[in-house]
């Protein structure tokens, strides 16, 4: 279903066609069901990664368009529209009440996914929300069985699933390279120190652990608040997970918030048979399958004028994938029970750091997780004021 471009434009349109852009005419793109969808909330996540995502897919035929936006700011409504089009409506309930969306893509802060998604499902639309899909597991909870009462599609955002060295990584596994992986390895180095640790970044390896090895059964977790100079104040700025799988598989996920701010830099191995792969900073892909090798590796084989982070990143991918179903002609590669189980790992890894113990999961009481791990923060000070 996903064609692997691996972000570049395909060597046959580059070099045998000539079109070394990827924009020539694609028939098969072209001939789908034009969708309209809207967005909540353009800020920063919005303006460098949705609208430019949706714009080069429009320019390589996919007929999709952000036909509406909401932004309660002003310089950011008049700004989107002038740049990208599409009717701005400050508030979001008059654009869902007046424009003719299929669906909707939550970019709103984290407070405000469960508000937004809930209206939009309420509303007709299918929708595709950031993640964390909310701020508690009882609201993830609702919105996902919402989505099933209307039955509309939920997708969460996981869009490194959507990225090529994940994808391909995936595929190894399910062919076999890397047969019923025994140990799994995440590396996550955030850097900055003015947003949660787990609930901003650590959460895209719980979903990829996931989406490589299957279900979490138990987790231990340990970390420390070492330079205590989160300006949040979040308990934690460095930890080490274990986790238990349930195919039997073990694996280590090692997070921090306190080394560079240059950018996020993420590391993921995975380990089988006499094999193993790497997938290294969402770029990189290496195979080792074969104890007289070679190495196989992919990444890119064109120079990065020619990269477009749009597709790299994922969110093609997952706009693509998100109109695709919406048609009905995909099934969602992510789902909104997929970004539960993304909070519901993060929730296991508080419950466990707050009480130094193994939990397991799933958890079974997702309301009293929800209480007992806010009550854990707020003692620690969170959220604190820079
Ligand atoms: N997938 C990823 O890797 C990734 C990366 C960055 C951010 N995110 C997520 O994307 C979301 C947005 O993050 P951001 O960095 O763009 O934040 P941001 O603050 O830059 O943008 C959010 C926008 O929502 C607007 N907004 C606030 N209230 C609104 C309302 N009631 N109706 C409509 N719009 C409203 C704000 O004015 C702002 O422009 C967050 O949930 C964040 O966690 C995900």
């Amino acid at each position: 279903m996903l064609e692997d471009t691996y972000g570049h434009t395909p060597v046959h349109k580059a070099f045998q066609q000539l079109d070394v852009y990827g924009i020539g005419y694609d028939e098969r793109r072209a001939n789908r069901i034009p969708i309209r969808l809207g967005i909540i909330g353009a800020g920063g996540v919005a303006q460098s990664k949705y609208f430019p995502a949706v714009a080069r897919l429009r320019m390589i035929w996919e007929p999709v368009e952000i036909a509406a936006f909401s932004e309660p700011r002003e310089e950011h409504g008049r700004k989107v529209q002038a740049i990208y089009g599409g009717q701005w409506y400050a508030d979001y309930r008059t654009m869902l009440a007046e424009a003719k969306l299929d669906g909707v893509i939550i970019l709103s802060p984290d407070n405000l996914h469960f508000e937004h998604t809930l209206a939009s499902l309420e509303s007709g639309r299918h929708v595709l929300v950031e993640k964390p899909i909310t701020g508690s597991l009882v609201d993830a909870k609702h919105i996902c069985n919402a989505a099933d009462e209307h039955h509309a599609i939920l997708m969460t955002v996981a869009n490194k699933r959507y990225s090529p060295p994940y994808r391909r990584a995936k595929q190894a596994i399910e062919s076999g390279s890397i047969h019923d992986p025994a140990l799994f390895v995440g590396k996550f180095n955030l850097g900055y120190d003015y947003v949660d640790l787990l609930e901003s970044g650590t959460i895209h390896l719980f979903d990829i652990a996931r989406y490589l090895m299957g279900d979490v059964v138990a987790l231990t977790a340990i970390g420390v608040n070492k330079y205590g100079r989160n300006r949040r104040k979040y308990p934690i700025d460095n930890a080490v997970i274990t986790l238990e799988f349930a195919s039997g598989a073990v694996g280590t996920i090692y997070t921090s918030a306190s080394a560079l701010n240059l950018k996020p830099w993420e590391r993921v191995e995975v380990y089988g048979d006499h094999a193993w792969l790497s997938v290294e900073d969402q770029h990189e892909l290496l195979i080792y399958d074969s104890e007289e090798g070679p190495t196989k590796s992919w990444r890119t084989v064109i120079p990065n004028t020619l990269l477009f982070d749009e597709e790299f990143g994922g969110y093609m991918g997952i706009i693509e994938n998100f109109a695709q179903a919406i048609r009905g002609n995909d099934q969602p590669l992510v789902t909104g029970w997929d970004g539960y189980r993304a909070i519901e790992l993060l929730r296991a890894v508080q419950l466990s750091l707050m009480s130094n113990s193994r939990v397991t999961l799933p958890l079974s009481d997702p309301h009293s997780a929800d209480h007992e791990v806010k009550a854990w923060l707020e003692a620690s000070g969170w959220p604190g004021k820079s």
